[in-house]
């Protein structure tokens, strides 16, 4: 046993999703004691696996990866696409999938005589997506709840994440168009990545072989 190894420090998302992607890491040897347990605890080690655990809000794992409070991270494509962050991109871990999407009241007919009015938590996605398609937009940044915009005349539609379809359905609104799939991604901080290469190279190789098709 070396207790002197480089820890490898992860961020996780917090949720159902982190759960999920913990247990990636525990099957590939980097299990941790106590960290599925409720309560309110945010760090956990093992420094015998080499690996320490921050628990963080989704839209947050990039952040700390990029700016290296942790080495490495799982972040939704959708938080990557959006704010674009210096890291790098290791493996797509093939969970939390769903879609990014242009969604609006069903039977909804665009007048393109009118700036469009598009309400979303990604602004930059949306703005991206209408430019290439020359489509004069005003976006409308909200937290949540997004699909109440255009139910309230807010918005003429929406860009969110559709996962089951269940929010849009229950509030008579469909997707339009799809822009972008998305998935989990495992993510490193790019000095992380060159000083702890060995680590984190052997990390993602055992992480590979345990990802579900
Ligand atoms: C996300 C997204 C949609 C919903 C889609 O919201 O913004 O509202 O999930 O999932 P579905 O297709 O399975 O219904 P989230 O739960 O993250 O909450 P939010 O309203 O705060 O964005």
């Amino acid at each position: 046993m070396n207790s002197s190894k480089p820890m490898i420090n992860v961020a996780l998302p917090k949720g159902r999703l982190g759960e999920k992607v913990y247990d990636l890491f525990e099957t590939a040897g980097y299990p941790c004691e106590g960290i599925k347990e409720d309560s309110r605890k945010l760090i956990f080690e093992n420094p015998q696996a080499g690996i320490r655990y921050f628990w963080v809000k989704p839209s947050d794992v990039a952040i700390y990866v990029e700016r290296g409070a942790a080495d490495i991270g799982v972040a939704g494509k959708d938080i990557l696409l959006e704010y674009q962050p210096d890291i790098y991109e290791l493996l797509d871990l093939n969970m939390g999938k769903c879609r990014m999407a242009v969604a609006g009241p069903k039977n909804f007919r665009d007048n393109t005589g009118r700036t469009l009015r598009v309400a979303t938590k990604f602004s930059n996605i949306a703005l991206d997506y209408y430019t290439s398609r020359c489509r004069e937009i005003d976006i409308i940044k909200l937290q949540g709840s997004i699909e109440i915009a255009p139910i309230l005349g807010l918005s003429d539609v929406i860009v969110d994440i559709v996962e089951t379809g269940t929010t849009l359905y229950e509030n008579n609104l469909e997707v339009l168009e799809t822009i972008v799939p998305i998935s989990a991604r495992l993510i490193s901080n790019k000095v992380s990545f060159k000083f702890k290469n060995r680590e984190i190279e052997s990390l993602v190789k055992k992480i590979r072989k345990n990802i579900k098709e």
